[in-house]
């Protein structure tokens, strides 16, 4: 059989961690020819916490789970790693400013892009949760130069999904059924989700649906998804995040279908007018590992507004990160 894949979870004690390590415990990420190596990496507080998930993890008796490791030291958790699932992130706390905010991610991210830089294996492919997720992998990748830009990504994954979800709900068919997907630009309220592009039955679905739809259910119900959730709930979605992660990286490894594409946060090549070095949400097809922008897409006035506008923001906040000296 084939050696264990290390793979690292940061904030594993948390919400999304709970709802993700036994997924890729199970082998939902990876497939099911592949054993696993999980290593968890908390702040020390909330080792013991980790410690109890991992006592859960062994109680499954996933045949696919080689080892676990729990350790509050990132140099140790990334050392050997192949996949880095960077979900610990710090959240904004009541009237912190969003430099504070970068600061405090920015205290995160440049270690844990160092230690990934120092240690992880060859292969490493990195997908940044914690938000401000674009951002927060720019930070990353910018402290890991030696690992090519291509293997850091941000994840929209989740946005994607939402997205997909409301449309087949809209049109009477399965999700399945819709193909062509595309949320452009940042993670945030700014994000764009592409209906134009987007097919239902061989047909871009913005034929399919009203404009006013479109504008004024669609884009703002997928943006505030994550809000209506905390609202519902009473606590953050957990288990639909955990499960675009999921979604994300076993599509990066495993490929996209034939005619079809995904949504990533990836660097930016400068296509489609998104300034080069930027972790923007695109279009992009998976084949042997590796992230690819989807080129050609028609791109018309309504959707050239909303993604220069998403875009402006990830453009804001490289400059706030620079201005704060953390890339
Ligand atoms: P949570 O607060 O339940 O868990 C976060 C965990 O990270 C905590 O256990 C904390 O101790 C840990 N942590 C903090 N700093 C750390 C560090 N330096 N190293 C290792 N671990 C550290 O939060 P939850 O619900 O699990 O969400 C995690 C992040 O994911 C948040 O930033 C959230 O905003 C983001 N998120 C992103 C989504 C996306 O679509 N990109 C969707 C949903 C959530």
């Amino acid at each position: 059989s084939k050696p264990p894949v290390k793979v690292t979870v940061t904030g594993a004690a948390g919400q999304i961690g709970y709802a993700l390590l036994f997924r890729i415990a199970s082998g939902q990420m990876l497939g099911p020819d592949t054993p696993v190596t999980l290593s968890l990496l908390e702040i020390t507080p909330a080792l013991k916490a980790a410690e109890g998930t991992a006592m859960e993890l062994d109680d499954c008796a996933f045949p696919l789970l080689s080892g676990i490791e729990i350790t509050d030291n990132a140099t140790a958790a990334f050392d050997g790693t192949s996949i880095a699932l960077l979900v610990g992130a710090r959240p904004r706390g009541p009237g912190m400013e969003r430099g504070d905010l970068l600061a405090a991610n920015g205290g995160i991210f440049k270690p844990q892009g160092q230690a990934i830089n120092a240690g992880a294996a060859d292969d490493i492919k990195v997908l940044v949760v914690g938000n401000p997720a674009n951002t927060n992998s720019l930070i990353a990748r910018s402290h890991a130069p030696d690992v090519p830009a291509d293997r850091f990504s941000a994840m929209m994954r989740l946005d994607h999904n939402r997205a997909l979800s409301q449309v087949a709900k809209k049109l009477g068919v399965s999700v399945a059924d819709v193909t062509n997907m595309t949320v452009w630009g940042n993670h945030s309220a700014t994000q764009y989700p592409d209906l134009f592009n987007a097919r239902v039955g061989g047909r871009s679905v913005a034929e399919q649906v009203e404009q006013e739809w479109l504008e004024s259910t669609l884009i703002p119900t997928v943006a505030k998804r994550g809000a209506a959730i905390i609202d519902a709930r009473g606590a953050s979605s957990a288990a639909s995040a955990a499960n675009a992660a999921i979604d994300h990286i076993h599509t990066w490894v495993h490929g996209t279908p034939e005619g079809d594409w995904t949504t990533a946060g990836v660097v930016s090549d400068g296509s489609y007018g998104v300034p080069e070095g930027l972790m923007s949400g695109f279009p992009v097809t998976a084949e042997n590992g590796q992230w690819k922008i989807v080129q050609g897409l028609d791109i018309n006035e309504f959707s050239r507004g909303r993604i220069d506008k998403s875009v402006a923001e990830l453009v804001d906040e490289r400059d706030a990160i620079t201005g704060l000296g953390l890339i």
